[in-house]
């Protein structure tokens, strides 16, 4: 079967790449140990179909410095510790020119051409695909329209500042949404799917 490549997305309402300060950003609102809605559409929900991560090189170091187990603070909570379990057992694919090795067990680092890399994984054994980041990795691959689906978190903050994830483009990328849901703190969580077809704006 071939393996689903899914990119997550998560920005404020301008676009920007960073995780802000608002009511509802620090902690789950019901049990701390518990995910938020919004954990779980984006990565609880997804653990078992999931065998590859891929991020770019600043993503996969970020990632890195406070995601893995041994970076996990022994005060968090118990969701946190699980991402990270997840986080250690997938295969980490790092896209970097400029590294030469990782110090994450189980990665791996590939570079070139976004769409061969996609192609190569897609091709590969293994379960499904996260494209996870950062903004500037994402933006190409929605500019190449390389997955299969999008997954949205947009916070409720206009930020202003930040890595951006739009930039110009010579041609539209179409999506069609297969859900949207509102989160108890104002986020919008959108799941699209690709259209692949050239369907070219009619409006006059
Ligand atoms: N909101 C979010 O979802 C999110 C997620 C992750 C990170 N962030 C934040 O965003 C910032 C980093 O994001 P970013 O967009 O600037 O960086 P990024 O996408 O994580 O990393 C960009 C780097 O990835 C490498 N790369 C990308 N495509 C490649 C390819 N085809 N072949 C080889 N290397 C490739 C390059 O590394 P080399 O220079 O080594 O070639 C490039 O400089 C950080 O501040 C981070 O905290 C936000």
């Amino acid at each position: 079967m071939t393996r689903k490549v899914t990119a997550n997305l998560y920005m404020t309402l301008d676009g920007r790449g960073e995780f802000p300060k608002y009511p509802g950003s620090d902690l789950p609102s019901g049990d701390p140990d518990e995910p938020d809605e919004f954990f779980r559409k984006m990565w609880t929900d997804r653990y078992s179909d999931v065998t590859t991560v891929v991020m770019g090189r600043r993503s996969f170091t970020g990632h890195l410095r406070v995601h893995s187990l041994k970076a996990r603070k022994p005060d968090a909570p118990k969701f946190m510790f699980d991402y990270s379990r997840f986080l250690e057992r997938v295969e980490k694919v790092c896209l970097s020119h400029r590294l030469k090795k990782l110090d994450w067990e189980n990665s791996r680092l590939l570079k070139g051409d976004l769409s061969k890399i996609v192609k190569k994984l897609k091709n590969e054994k293994g379960g499904n695909i996260i494209i996870e980041g950062g903004p500037r990795l994402i933006a190409e691959v929605l500019r190449l329209n390389l997955a299969d689906d999008y997954w949205f978190l947009v916070m409720p903050v206009v930020f202003g500042r930040g890595p951006r994830y739009w930039y110009p483009m010579k041609s539209q990328t179409t999506l069609k949404l297969l859900s949207a849901s509102h989160m108890p703190y104002g986020e919008l969580v959108l799941h699209y799917e690709a259209v692949r077809e050239k369907t070219a704006s009619k409006r006059k």
